[in-house]
């Protein structure tokens, strides 16, 4: 099977981005924090670009279950690796795209996807399908580079800014709130980690 460029890419990385350090900790802790804040322990969650799966497993104690995904097969090994060491049993990793993956309409209380907005071509096609999985009343949780907030010259050069090897796409924290409440969603809190760094936006889909 013919692996997509992007699975490539990041199962070359994979090892490597386990054991990089956070780089703003503090900021790491409060994000996590605030989505942490709108769980309860009978919630059904999807991460997709979960990558080493440290987010998933740090929030698995306060919910009922996660399901979270990666393009990545070397990502998930070391997800599933991090998992068993620890005993986690409510976090089911599985690599697949979010593209591929399908739930029912209105079945999940929250979706996280944490630095891969930005990496994705069909980005406002993603936010529409997370919206219908979503039940009413669901978070869509989201920390996303919005480059256009600070490098807006790349925006003459190109929609895409190609970095590292990497597609990366380039919007602005402002783009990125539209495209979150064209597809239905009221933004519920946001906090900017640092100006024109990332965007951290806890999205619901309304009642
Ligand atoms: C920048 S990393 C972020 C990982 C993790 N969410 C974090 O915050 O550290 C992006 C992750 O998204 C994954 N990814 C990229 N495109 C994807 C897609 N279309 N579907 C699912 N995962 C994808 C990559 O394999 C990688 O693990």
């Amino acid at each position: 099977m013919m692996m997509a460029p992007p699975a490539k890419f990041w199962d070359r990385v994979a090892k490597r981005y386990s054991k990089q350090p956070i780089a703003d900790e503090a900021a790491y802790q409060k994000k996590l924090q605030i989505t942490r804040d709108y769980f309860r322990s009978d919630m059904e969650l999807l991460e997709f670009g979960c990558g080493t799966g440290a987010t998933a497993i740090s929030h698995a104690p306060f919910v009922k279950h996660i399901l979270a995904i990666d393009i990545s097969s070397k990502m998930i090994e070391i997800a599933q690796g991090k998992a068993d060491a620890e005993n986690i049993d409510n976090v089911t990793f599985k690599q697949t795209t979010i593209d591929e993956f399908s739930a029912p309409d209105q079945t999940l209380d929250a979706v996280l996807g944490l630095s891969i907005l930005h990496l994705l071509d069909n980005r406002e096609a993603v936010i529409a399908k997370i919206h219908k999985m979503l039940k009413p009343g669901g978070i869509f949780v989201t920390s996303t580079v919005c480059m256009g907030d600070t490098m807006k010259y790349l925006r003459f050069i190109a929609p895409i800014g190609k970095l590292f090897g990497l597609i990366i796409k380039v919007f602005t924290t402002m783009e990125l709130q539209d495209s979150l409440t064209d597809a239905g969603f009221a933004i519920d809190y946001q906090w900017q980690t640092g100006e024109g760094k990332v965007a951290f936006i806890v999205a619901k889909r309304p009642e």
